[in-house]
């Protein structure tokens, strides 16, 4: 029998990297792709709806396909160190393959604004976590700088090798689907995901002349550079892990939307947190920001300027939702207390009916 050895080995000719390469891996990847045909038909219905979960990742994240990649080159030439800037995803997933390989990882995070589940899978998987008195683009342009002047490998999406490992969300969809959808929807932060998927596809399209999608990339509304056509100096948005004013790959994330004859588009932070709902209502729990694909569906649906008819949909959910259990927990309805009794439990059912 062989078993999965994780997204390096597995697509390991399709990935441009360095001999050097030593594979460091937790067997990310092989994640989901569930039917959401409920969903769909909430959505006014004519299409298939397929969400990839990326929340099923060792980590939670989809962080982790990039992470190994990142991360084996890193090891393979010897660096002792890693650094990297995040909204939380990222530097849990760069502390835990850090940890396995035996490196220190330092990561700068901005005040306030990270996700409890993220910050703790950081602190328990080993990470030195800095908070910064400023924003993500901040602690990014930091880590930049230190890691042009001291032998610590930057492991952000900046570093090609996390977009290499990133590409092979593309391969699953395609060798699940045996063709690539129609349209792929997913959320956008700093934009390496977006232009990884389409690096991906164009790849598979080039080799195999598979199909290519159409790419809807989808910002929050406070925090839309790549809408608005320009960096946005104070991002805000409830979707944490997509607050980010001045993406580090725009430019491949706008060329991805155009060539793909695709778009990006902005939804408000009421939408995403809705689809968040109706996911979880279909099973999925996911965190807000990976909620923004399908929100943005449902955005373009409900101003008839998509047709999905008879069309096979993707959407990426990014995280899982226990990476944010703040955002649940805060509105909680307190539960029903009940007496240890049978007869109790009877009434309830009786009267909750
Ligand atoms: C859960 C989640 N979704 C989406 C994104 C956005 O991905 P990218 O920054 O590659 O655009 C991030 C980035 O941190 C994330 O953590």
């Amino acid at each position: 029998m062989t078993s999965y050895a994780g997204v390096l080995e597995t697509y390991r000719p399709f990935l441009d990297i360095p001999a050097h390469t030593r594979t460091v891996t937790l067997l990310e990847g092989n994640t989901p792709l569930i039917p959401m045909p409920k969903l769909a038909e909430t959505l006014g219905g004519g299409f298939e709806l397929l969400v990839k979960f990326e929340g099923m990742n060792p980590t939670g994240s989809f962080k982790d396909r990039g992470m190994t990649v990142a991360i084996s080159e890193a090891y393979g030439r010897g660096a002792k160190a890693v650094i990297c800037a995040s909204t939380g995803n990222t530097a849990a997933s760069a502390a835990a393959y850090a940890s396995r390989a035996g490196m220190r990882c330092i990561v700068i995070i901005p005040a306030g604004k990270v996700a409890t589940g993220k910050l703790a899978g950081a602190v328990a998987y080993g990470a030195e976590v800095i908070q910064i008195d400023g924003s993500f683009d901040d602690a990014l342009n930091l880590v930049v700088a230190i890691s042009e002047r001291h032998p610590i490998a930057l492991v952000n999406s900046l570093n090609p090798y996390r977009l290499e490992g990133q590409k092979t969300a593309a391969f699953e969809i395609c060798d699940v689907l045996g063709k690539a959808p129609d349209w792929l929807a997913l959320p956008v932060g700093n934009a390496g995901n977006i232009s990884a998927y389409w690096m991906g596809f164009k790849q598979l399209h080039e080799r195999i002349k598979t199909t290519l999608p159409q790419v809807l990339g989808v910002q929050a509304e406070g925090s839309a550079p790549l809408v608005l056509g320009h960096p946005v100096e104070h991002p805000e948005t409830i979707a944490t892990a997509i607050r980010i004013g001045k993406p580090a790959r725009a430019e491949q994330a706008l060329e991805a939307a155009e060539e793909s004859d695709g778009r990006i588009i902005a939804v408000s932070d009421d939408a995403i947190l809705k689809m968040q709902k109706l996911l979880a209502a279909n099973g999925v729990w996911v965190e807000p920001a990976s909620a923004a694909g399908v929100a943005g569906l449902a955005h373009e649906l409900e101003r008839g300027t998509i047709d999905l008819k008879g069309k096979v949909v993707t959407a990426v959910c990014t995280g899982h939702g226990m990476k944010d259990p703040d955002i649940i927990t805060k509105d909680m309805p307190k539960p029903h207390i009940l007496p240890s009794e049978m007869s109790a439990l009877e009434d309830y059912l009786a009267r909750e009916k």
